[in-house]
């Protein structure tokens, strides 16, 4: 039996994940967090060495990858080759590069079915940038959730302050907006509103409000 399946896009800093967490706890399904795959093999090509403009060592070093999710206490793991590399994923090097290697073609299929097999398991809300798009096209309720490039570069200044980093708001602004371009550029699933999507801006809505808006959906379409 297939999960029920719920599919939040995005562009980075629009709160995809803290909405995405909060709503599966409400319905008791599974959080997936996909960014951390594509961060988590690019953790490997790292570790590796690996030239990302050299697509044959790119493609071998994917083969080589195997790239797991676990659970533990409910908070979403990464696995690489059996070894727990979650707390690598949120730096910045390993963000940007996971951003310009999700442009590839060997990159994105690897993952792909990593993220259908985990979907059809349980009932998950996932979230990333292509998962109404592409990885979910049959999804209950699609949501694309957004923010004003301004509301979203203060949100990660203020969280980066609050943990006593240096920030500066305006280079923030300028890598979130590079990183949407890629993101919503690139030829192979690019950052698009599907279709039948629900669209969120959610720059001058509370994090409750809007994941009142997700679950109601839910209940519209179940
Ligand atoms: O969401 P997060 O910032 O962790 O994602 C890291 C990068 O992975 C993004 O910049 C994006 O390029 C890529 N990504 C993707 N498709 C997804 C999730 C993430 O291309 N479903």
């Amino acid at each position: 039996k297939m999960g029920y399946q719920i599919a939040i896009d995005g562009p980075a800093g629009a709160g995809k994940s803290t909405i995405a967490k909060l709503v599966a706890e409400k319905l008791d399904f599974v959080y997936v967090d996909t960014g951390a795959l594509y961060r988590g093999l690019a953790v490997h090509f790292l570790k590796e060495g690996i030239d990302e403009t050299d697509e044959t060592a790119l493609t071998k070093a994917c083969e080589k990858a195997r790239i797991d999710l676990a659970y533990e206490n409910g908070i979403q793991q990464v696995l690489l080759n059996g070894e727990n590399i979650t707390s690598l994923l949120r730096e910045e090097r390993v963000g940007n590069l996971a951003s310009r290697v999700s442009a590839l073609q060997v990159v994105r299929e690897k993952l792909l079915q990593t993220q259908r097999e985990i979907a059809q398991k349980k009932n998950v809300v996932m979230d990333g940038r292509d998962i109404g798009t592409c990885v979910l096209p049959e999804a209950g309720v699609k949501i694309f959730l957004t923010a004003s490039v301004e509301t979203r570069a203060k949100r990660r200044y203020e969280q980066l302050t609050r943990e006593g980093k240096q920030a500066d708001l305006k280079k923030i602004e300028a890598d979130i907006q590079e990183r949407d371009h890629r993101d919503s550029h690139r030829e192979i699933a690019p950052l698009k509103q599907a279709k039948d999507a629900v669209l969120l801006d959610s720059s001058d809505l509370t994090i409750p409000q809007v994941v009142e808006r997700i679950i109601r959906e839910k209940e519209n379409a179940s």
